[in-house]
């Protein structure tokens, strides 16, 4: 029995929780920030199965507080007041229908499960939840669950104001309140059960997986018990005993107690250092270039590839809250930003979310944005508008829809194309100008210098002419950008001026003429 299981591991049969249970060969998931259910039905079928996304992570899905002061922040969905499915991005019937159509076209639903805590304890009491059901944060009383005072941490933290005052002090992280938030009592099986709950009719209905939200303020051992409670994904989309992927907010920069490798047996874990650092290096802060990245990954001191879930920037940092600070990339710089998202993509190391935002009025006061709490394009009424689509394919209604852009869609190909394959030849010139491959399947070269560029490097791509896929793509058996032709001994000449719309060039077998 041993013997088979050990087999089985070794055949990737038994990945279990770190699998993220997409189709074969769609090695990327999109992270639909606050979309409506019904739009990222469309979307599944429309435009993700067709240029080969894996998956969809989700805003949460359910009942949370709705607040005015700020009007409707985007943070208000990480403030839970029951388990009923119900927010502004739809009800549950709409849930179901973008389960079942996502899944019938390949495209997996992954669900932002806040389950940390409840509302912020200012929240008051009444019916002010996007599902009207009642509350009271003074009495810890939320009936729609039902959660009562006993379900709640106040009695095991020590800190005088109840908040978490000391990130050195992991009983404080676990135990305190962050940001206000209520605090879920998870060492009681109650409160377990009632998560592992929610958790089993999402899977039900069909989700492939979890994001733990906010799993550096649990217990990795009470995490691992209403995990432990899960049921196997639905048959009707997943083989017989797929257990659903994980993986765990736990943002570790290296400076604190909390490792995210306390968590890897749970699940994956967000590696925050990848963001941080990759956008130090493309935008040549504290003397880093580009040539440094011959050996990123663990080689940077990020946590084991098989464990690692990587962004370039997520809902989070791209406003300033999380982690990572200034160094993040997001779409407000899209020159570097592509670049980011494009040496991701190429690059072997972890399992890769692409970002797709909305646009807020950004604004900043004393280095700060005093507009980071922005809610998504909503009506009059608070409701969230529709993502409209335009002629070019881009989108309308102010959400930006960077998983659209040519280069990230191309790119998310791109690693569809070269999965599996080998991190080689890589060549740099000491600077800002790298290239690397994956094996004879594609390879990527990057302009980051401030003087033009124009070498012949090894890509190990069979002989042939080329589509770069960044300017343009093979459309009818032609270039609709630049044209790049591989020698009989596998060399390329590559030319890429600073001043170039995106200083890089990437080329695949499936481009080929
Ligand atoms: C690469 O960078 C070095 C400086 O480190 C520079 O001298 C050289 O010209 C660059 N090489 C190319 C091919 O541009
Ligand atoms: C790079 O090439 C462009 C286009 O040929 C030219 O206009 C520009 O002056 C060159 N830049 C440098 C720094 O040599």
């Amino acid at each position: 029995m041993k013997i088979l299981l050990l087999l089985l591991a070794a055949a990737g049969l038994c990945w279990g929780q770190y699998n993220p249970n997409t189709v074969p060969k769609r090695t990327s998931i999109v992270h639909l920030f606050e979309w409506r259910w019904q739009d990222i039905a469309e979307e599944c079928e429309r435009y993700l199965a067709p240029n080969g996304f894996g998956g969809v992570q989700v805003s949460p899905p359910n009942e949370n507080i709705v607040i005015t002061n700020p009007n409707r922040p985007w943070w208000e969905r990480y403030q839970p007041i029951s388990y009923k499915i119900c927010t502004r991005s739809g009800n549950e019937e709409q849930f179901k229908d973008m389960v079942k159509r996502c899944n019938n076209v390949g495209v997996r639903i992954y669900v932002d499960a806040v389950v940390n805590h409840m509302c912020g304890a200012a929240g008051g009491s009444g019916t002010h939840s996007t599902c009207g059901s009642y509350f009271n944060t003074g009495t810890e009383d939320f009936p729609a669950v039902p959660y009562s005072g006993w379900d709640f941490n106040d009695g095991k933290c020590h800190t005088g104001s109840g908040e978490i005052e000391n990130y050195g002090d992991i009983y404080q992280v676990r135990d305190c309140r962050l940001s206000s938030l209520l605090d879920l009592a998870l060492e009681k099986d109650y409160v377990r059960s009632t998560i592992a709950e929610y958790m089993n009719r999402l899977i039900d209905i069909g989700v492939a997986g979890f994001r733990i939200d906010a799993a550096k303020h649990m217990w990795p051992g009470d995490i691992k018990a209403f995990l432990d409670k899960l049921h196997n994904l639905n048959t009707q989309w997943f083989s017989e005993g797929t257990k659903p992927f994980i993986y765990q907010e736990v943002i570790d920069l290296g400076t604190e107690p909390i490792k995210g490798s306390e968590y890897f047996g749970n699940g994956r874990v967000t590696e925050f250092k990848y963001g941080a650092k990759l956008g130090t290096v493309l935008r040549k802060w504290d003397g880093e270039k580009m040539a440094y990245l011959k050996n990123w990954g663990e080689g940077w001191g990020f946590m084991p590839s098989d464990r690692a879930l990587v962004f370039v920037d997520n809902h989070d940092n791209q406003r300033g809250h999380g982690a990572g600070g200034a160094s993040i990339l997001t779409f407000w710089d899209a020159r570097l930003y592509k670049m980011a998202v494009g040496f991701m993509l190429a690059h072997p190391y972890g399992f890769t979310r692409v970002m797709s935002s909305f646009r807020w009025p950004r604004y900043f006061q004393n280095g700060k944005d005093v507009n980071d709490w922005y809610g998504p394009p909503s009506n009059a009424d608070g409701s969230t508008k529709a993502v409209t689509i335009n002629a070019d394919t881009t989108c309308g209604n102010d959400w930006v829809c960077e998983h659209r852009w040519r280069q990230i869609r191309n790119m998310v190909i791109f690693r569809n194309v070269v999965d599996g394959e080998p991190f080689s030849n890589w060549w740099d010139n000491g600077s800002n100008q790298v290239a690397f491959g994956r094996g004879n399947k594609g390879f990527i070269i990057f302009n980051n210098d401030n003087w033009n560029m124009s070498v012949d490097v090894q890509t190990g791509l069979p002989a042939g002419t080329y589509c770069d896929v960044i300017s343009g793509q093979k459309e009818n058996n032609k270039c609709t950008g630049k044209q790049v032709v591989v020698s009989g001994d596998g060399k390329a000449n590559f030319q890429i001026n600073t001043d170039a719309e995106d200083p890089f060039i990437a080329i695949h077998v499936d481009a080929k003429l």
